[in-house]
């Protein structure tokens, strides 16, 4: 009966002879990529800047290939470091769009400048995917099916989430492995950390059983503030002691002239501060990959 039914599905839906009419499948690769997406509730927490830097600098120093693909609607990933992007690529919107299913992410990814690094362009339509995919049966595992046979391609795959927890973030938490958490030193940042924590656990339950959290990286910490710097930390300590990470990123005015630049901090300035912190946190990350 299932047979039955099987085929019947095929002779209606017209798939029969499906490796004539589908893009021709992609070899499997020998990797066994771990996803991490870059996730917070609220915007201008250092998302972006943390996705480009540390995707970049564990390709740089760690020999790692590695995949940075864009959710955003907004495209920041592109803008941060479109002068180290070649040309190519294609729209992320058309794979999770494909009513067929089964096309991959990696189909659509462009080369970059720095080697081992490869990232999906900007693609403005994802704003309209956000809404499409709530129509779709399955829609929390789009993302998560795309990256199947990526997966085997790469060492790390990091997605960039937009700053809200839509359909969007949750294909991308659905298709994650490890979830990191940039929060800037702010009241307002403190409590979107509790939103994605709990978004996070109710993934875990039930769409997602592997996710884990990476680590809560406190981001944008001016120097000067004092005060309130310990009094953020000390409130993310008591609550998440765990998984906050030990090294975190100053202010510094090199990581946004850089994004402005196009490029990423490596390239632009690589003594500054905030290379330092991006490269000290790329050591952590790999770390706790190699412990995986
Ligand atoms: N550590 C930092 N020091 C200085 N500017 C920063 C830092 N982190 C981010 N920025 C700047 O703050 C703005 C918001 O950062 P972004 O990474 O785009 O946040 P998000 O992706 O969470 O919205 C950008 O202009 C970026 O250049
Ligand atoms: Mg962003």
């Amino acid at each position: 009966m299932r047979s039955l039914l099987k085929s019947g599905i095929r002779r209606i839906s017209g798939t029969e002879d499906s490796s004539t009419q589908s893009t021709p499948t992609l070899p499997s690769g020998n990797k066994d990529a771990t996803v991490i997406a870059i996730a917070a509730q609220k915007g201008g927490v250092g998302k972006t800047t943390t996705s480009v830097n540390l995707a970049s600098a564990l390709a740089r120093f760690h020999d790692l290939k590695v995949l940075l693909v864009d959710v955003d609607p907004q495209g920041h990933v592109y803008t941060a470091i479109k002068k180290q992007v070649h040309a190519g690529g294609g729209a992320l919107s058309s794979i999770l769009t494909d009513e067929r299913g089964g096309r991959e992410v990696m189909e659509i990814s462009a080369e970059t400048m720095v080697e081992n690094l490869h990232v999906t362009p900007c693609d403005p339509r994802l704003a309209g995917t956000e809404d499409l995919l709530g129509t779709r049966i399955g829609k929390e595992f789009i993302l998560r099916d795309s990256l199947r046979t990526t997966r085997t391609h790469y060492d790390v795959i990091i997605i960039d989430c937009p700053p809200n927890l839509g359909n969007l973030t949750v294909n991308a938490l659905v298709a994650a492995d490890l979830v990191l958490v940039p929060c800037d030193p702010s009241p307002l940042a403190v409590n979107g950390v509790d939103a994605l924590i709990g978004t996070v656990s109710t993934i875990a339950n039930r769409l997602n059983p592997n996710i884990d959290i990476l680590g809560l990286l406190l981001t944008r910490v001016d120097g000067r503030n004092i005060t309130l710097n310990e009094a953020v930390r000390n409130q993310l300590e008591a609550a998440y002691g765990e998984v906050l990470l030990p090294v975190q990123i100053g202010i510094n005015n090199s990581l946004s002239k850089a994004q402005h630049a196009g490029f990423d901090v490596f390239e632009h300035d690589p003594t500054c501060r905030g290379a330092q912190n991006y490269e000290a946190l790329s050591g952590i990350v790999a770390e706790h990959l190699k412990q995986l």
